[in-house]
């Protein structure tokens, strides 16, 4: 039997990165992987395609929309089967690389599925036979899957989940979007730009629920603009399939009207749950949550001494970037390190155009605990260099204590999620917006708006 320091279960962002932090703090690491590929739902079948996604469709998209820079093309044409090579190239490209990785860090890599039938031990079940592995610790990053909708249920072929979304091999002539979170806010896009026409049907009254609302207002204006159409406060009851396409009946929150929807796919994005099941952690003794997270402690471990929990099957936001410091976090703990993860400063991004980045507390939130703040704003409008890039719609939110320190920021813009990253570093660091307001940027940029939100936070914005 081999032994190992740490065996990982689950190769995607958590566990890859966990891996490769212990491996470098000396530790003799497995990590176990039953996919075929490394890099998890992040670089398989999520971040990475819909980003590879995002971007063919926005190239696509823009040349339709040329005619104001004075430059007109005619017969632009759509060759979906080499967009979709493009994608599973890069991903291709972007798993071997982490495989790389491994071999680089001396990491064994197991691939077949795992249980734990004690602490110290992991079982795997692999196409090429089982075998069992010792373990002084055991890292759980088994990640998350779509949740599905009881009544529309994918089926692979016309109501599809994210997976099935990524890999359409004919742009749907409608396309109805269940849920208007980040998946099907990024994939609604991407078939829009194709040439779907996109209606996403939510349950509340509001775009991408947790997110800062007036930001969410200026963001479903914005995409709504670039064609996405939304049906806000309706349930789905159910789906019938018949000659022309699919037929969605849905009921309007708090009425008793019905309305029906035709579809010829149906993408069901209703939010995604951890993935415990198969690993024997009942058995075992794993405390989990109502929802079915991993219940940990600060240093990640779980109620059996010597299992640990990373990423999307813990309790937190579902990000990659999370996951990856959680991994680090909880390797270093292992190894004596002292460090942790401030998820106060996690930023959030929606790959969309425009892209809409989170960070910390959004004004509701303040306002529900009874927090002092004040805010400042500046919509890209008023920015000379979205005015020269055409990429006026939205604006940047500061929100901080009355003595500056920043408490959230919010922006719907182009380069939303790069220009956030200012606002972390200045969150985590302790900056305030004096800070901020007073540090010099370059001009002209979109991150004016950034420094510029800072100073009408304290009344004195020069440009607004
Ligand atoms: P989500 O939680 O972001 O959104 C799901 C939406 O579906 C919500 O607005 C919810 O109110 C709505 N909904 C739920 N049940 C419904 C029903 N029966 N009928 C109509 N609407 C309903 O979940 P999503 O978009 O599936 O994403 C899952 C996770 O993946 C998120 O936690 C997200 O953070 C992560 N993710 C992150 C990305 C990024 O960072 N760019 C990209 C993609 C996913």
């Amino acid at each position: 039997m081999q032994t190992f320091d740490l065996v990982v279960i689950g190769g995607g962002p958590g566990g890859y990165v966990a891996a490769i932090r212990a491996a470098q703090l000396g530790m003799r690491v497995a990590c176990v992987e039953g996919r075929g590929a490394l890099g998890g739902t992040c670089l398989n079948v999520g971040c990475i395609p819909s980003k590879t996604l995002l971007t063919s469709s926005a190239k696509f998209a823009e040349l339709s929309h040329l005619a104001a820079h004075g430059i007109a093309i005619g017969g632009i044409q759509l060759d979906l089967p080499v967009m979709m090579a493009r994608k599973d190239k890069i991903v291709g490209d972007l798993t071997k690389g982490i495989a790389f990785l491994f071999k680089k860090n001396g990491i064994t890599l197991i691939e077949g599925w795992a249980t734990v039938p004690t602490a110290g031990q992991v079982d795997v079940q692999g196409a090429e036979g089982n075998s069992t592995l010792a373990a002084k610790n055991i890292l759980i990053a088994t990640g998350s899957e779509p949740t599905p909708l009881p009544g529309l249920e994918a089926n692979g072929t016309d109501i599809i989940d994210s997976t099935g979304a990524l890999a359409m091999d004919a742009v749907p002539e409608r396309l109805v979007v269940v849920g208007a979170g980040v998946i099907g806010l990024e994939l609604g896009q991407v078939w829009s730009r194709l040439g779907s026409k996109v209606t996403v049907v939510e349950y509340l009254d509001r775009i991408l629920p947790g997110t800062d609302g007036e930001i969410a207002k200026l963001a479903q204006r914005a995409l709504t603009k670039r064609g996405l159409k939304f049906q806000l406060g309706r349930k789905v009851l159910g789906v019938q399939s018949g000659a022309d396409g699919l037929a969605l009946t849905l009921e309007r929150r708090g009425k008793e009207e019905r309305e029906i929807l035709e579809a010829d796919k149906v993408l069901v994005a209703v939010g995604r749950r951890a993935v415990t099941r198969g690993l024997g952690l009942e058995a075992l003794g794993v405390n989990l949550d109502e929802r079915g997270f991993i219940k940990v402690d600060d240093d990640f471990s779980t109620c059996i001494p010597g299992i640990y929990a990373i990423g999307d099957c813990i309790p937190g936001p579902m990000l990659a970037h999370k996951a990856e410091e959680d991994g680090v976090a909880c390797v270093e703990s292992l190894a004596g390190v002292k460090s942790h993860v401030d998820y106060a400063s996690v930023p959030g991004v929606v790959y969309t155009d425009p892209e809409v980045a989170s960070l910390g507390m959004t004004e509701e939130a303040l306002k529900e605990a009874g927090t002092a703040y004040i805010s400042g704003k500046f919509t890209f409008m008023a920015n000379s260099r979205a005015r020269s890039t055409g990429d006026t719609d939205g604006a940047v939110k500061v929100l901080a204590t009355p003595t500056g320190t920043i408490l959230g920021a919010h922006i719907v813009g182009a380069h939303g999620g790069d220009l956030i990253a200012e606002l972390v570093l200045a969150m985590t660091k302790g900056a305030t917006i004096e800070d901020v307001a007073r540090t010099c940027h370059a001009h002209p940029a979109m991150g004016e708006a950034v420094k510029e939100a800072c100073l009408d936070a304290l009344g004195r914005a020069i440009h607004a």
